[in-house]
């Protein structure tokens, strides 16, 4: 016997702002046909008047509310975000309050990036693994809007806000590959890539959070390594192969990258899912809100076996195998 994160309840929230690709072409230069064709993004969308904490607060209400379970019941709460509120106190334990998780609660944020969802799966994981808490939120949510240069064409088309949720809660399972729940999770960094994607700014450096600058091509490039990599290392350890997968999940950057690591990985392109057409890139929060959106529409069932894999600054990258 063993214990096992199961995934009991599934939230996402996007902004009702949307911003198309012809919006996007009155204010830098750029076309509907370039930005479609590069990345497979149609719109996004963007915060008006909400925080990183508001839209979250809606992810995780709408996870606690398929999973059945109330804010007293949560024991442990992890924001994956490189956009919160205030730089300190983390976002996570506003959120905490917010929704009305009881004082005392552990809750803290997860800064990894585009990964920051697959690392906040695996701390609360291994903290459930532990016995330390029983139920988690884990939550990925991004203002990205906030740190785009909108007059940058590089950056600006490809980026989004939103948020997606999962409960997480302690079961018994066998330890073997037929458990529900989270069955692997690696994770990885290497800092020599810290200039290729990062922001112009930060606390200690300039005393603002700047904005989002990057080498496009050396991310692209890493991105369609390391995806396959991190997915085929979190295979082995949970025990099975390509052939037992139901459906991958990557981070949702550039639909031209999902065909890669579809293509690396042997895996029929139609298993790769893509939601990236009305969200564009939101960071942490593209894993958690495409899982949810496609268990709510029924393309994600009971029991299906999955691959979640991302890359992000840092450079940052991770894989988790999970069975609904
Ligand atoms: O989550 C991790 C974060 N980021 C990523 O994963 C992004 C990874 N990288 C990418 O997705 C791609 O590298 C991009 C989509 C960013 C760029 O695609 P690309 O095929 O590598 O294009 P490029 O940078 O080589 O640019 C090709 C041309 C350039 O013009 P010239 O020099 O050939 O005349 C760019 O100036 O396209 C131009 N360009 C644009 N044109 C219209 C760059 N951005 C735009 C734009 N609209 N928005």
């Amino acid at each position: 016997m063993s214990i096992r994160s199961e995934i009991i309840g599934h939230g996402h929230y996007a902004p009702k702002k949307v911003l198309t690709n012809d919006d996007l072409a009155k204010i830098v230069d750029t076309n509907d046909e370039w930005i479609t064709t590069r990345t497979g993004i149609k719109a996004r969308a963007v915060v008006e008047d909400e925080l990183n904490s508001d839209i979250a607060a809606k992810a995780a209400e709408m996870a606690m509310k398929t999973a059945g379970v109330s804010p007293k019941e949560i024991d442990l709460i992890i924001l994956a975000t490189v956009t919160p509120d205030n730089t300190t106190p983390a976002t996570a334990i506003k959120l905490g309050a917010m929704l009305g998780v009881n004082p005392g609660v552990p809750a803290f944020d997860m800064s990894a990036a585009c990964s920051g969802f697959v690392y906040a799966l695996t701390m609360a994981d291994n903290m459930i693994r532990l016995g330390q808490v029983k139920t988690a939120l884990v939550i990925g949510s991004e203002t990205l809007s906030k740190i785009t240069d909108w007059t940058d064409r590089n950056t600006c088309v490809l980026f989004g806000d939103g948020a997606g949720a999962v409960v997480l809660r302690a079961t018994e399972g066998k330890g073997t590959a037929e458990d529900t729940g989270v069955l692997s999770t690696v994770l990885f960094s290497d800092g020599t890539h810290y200039d290729n994607l990062r922001t112009t700014g930060g606390v200690s450096t300039t005393q603002n959070a700047g904005f989002v600058t990057m080498d496009g091509k050396e991310v692209f490039k890493f991105a369609v390594t390391s995806m396959p990599q991190a997915a085929e290392e979190a295979m082995k350890l949970a025990n099975i192969t390509i052939d037992d997968v139901d459906w991958i999940i990557p981070h949702q950057a550039n639909i031209r990258i999902i065909e890669g690591v579809a293509k690396k990985l042997e895996l029929p392109e139609e298993k790769a899912i893509v939601n990236i057409a009305n969200h564009g890139n939101t960071s942490a929060a593209t894993i958690p809100m495409t899982l949810s959106e496609k268990i709510e529409d029924g393309t994600l069932k009971k029991g299906d076996l999955i691959v979640l894999t991302a890359m992000g600054a840092g450079f940052t990258w991770g894989g988790a195998v999970i069975r609904l």
